[in-house]
């Protein structure tokens, strides 16, 4: 099987790419540090599949058309994980419309622009798997998260938008809404981040996940069930919870 990993150079990407070439996959892995992703191929040597670097930006479609169509070139993508992202925690005095389009230029347009990219060759073989790296902070909006928060809730509604006509036409897309994960991206968060875990064990529930029929993958189920009872409280009541965070 051929995967490309969008944002694969550290955290969550990279695990999934050593755990999907553990598995003997061939995973092209994509992000813009290139040593950090020949670092991530170099401790996947030993492994039985093989990792092929491929550099992109998400954030440039010229970047993102090209990293495809040479990953096509080798073979058609079977599975596309959609995970590059950013984040910084920011206050309401810091918000800025820089660090709205940033961060949308990433989280959102980034996943749209590989998501334009794979989908034709995969509807006109009527095969792929595409998926979708939300997070549980897409749910409902929490506290600081104004730009990462609604950037993810986007994906969650373009994920669900797209399923069905995508199933019809043989693409498969799934949803993955990982809740805190350790990784240099939840490294810059200074509070206490309940049920975290190791970023292998995130890439094992997602690779477990995407080999399951459901169209979400969220975990851990411990976290990510209260946050999605949450959700339905009234608003009085869940703006009085959120505001103690
Ligand atoms: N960690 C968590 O708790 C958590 C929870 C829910 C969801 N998520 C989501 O999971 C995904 C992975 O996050 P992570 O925690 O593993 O963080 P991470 O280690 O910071 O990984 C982010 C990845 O995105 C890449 N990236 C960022 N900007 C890019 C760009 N313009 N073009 C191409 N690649 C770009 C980064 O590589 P370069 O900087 O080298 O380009 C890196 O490989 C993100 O979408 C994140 O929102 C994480």
């Amino acid at each position: 099987m051929n995967v490309w990993i969008a944002g694969a150079s550290s955290g969550i990407g990279a695990a999934l790419a050593k755990r999907y070439a553990s598995d003997g996959h061939t995973v092209f892995i994509s992000a813009r540090s290139v040593d950090k992703l020949n670092a991530v191929a170099t401790e996947a040597e030993a492994l039985t599949g093989e990792i092929k670097v491929v550099a992109v930006d998400v954030t440039d479609n010229a970047s993102v058309l090209a990293a495809v169509a040479e990953i096509q070139s080798a073979g058609r993508i079977d599975v596309a994980v959609l995970n590059a992202g950013y984040y910084e925690p920011i206050e309401l005095d810091a918000l800025t419309l820089e660090h709205f389009q940033n961060t949308y230029d990433v989280n959102l347009h980034g996943v749209i622009r590989c998501l334009l990219a794979v989908l034709p060759n995969m509807r006109a073989e009527s095969h792929g798997q595409i998926a979708i790296v939300s997070s549980v902070s897409g749910y409902s909006g929490l506290p600081r998260a104004a730009a990462y928060g609604s950037s993810k809730a986007a994906l969650i509604n373009l994920a669900e938008s797209l399923q069905p006509e995508c199933q019809a036409a043989g693409v498969d897309v799934r949803l993955i809404n990982p809740g805190f994960v350790k990784s240099p991206l939840t490294d810059k968060n200074s509070f206490e981040m309940p049920f975290i875990i190791e970023a292998d064990e995130a890439a094992d529930r997602i690779a477990n996940g995407l080999e399951s029929k459901r169209f979400e993958v969220h975990f851990p189920k411990r976290f990510t069930l209260w946050l999605k009872l949450l959700k339905l409280l009234p608003y009085g009541l869940y703006l009085r919870l959120t505001k103690r965070l």
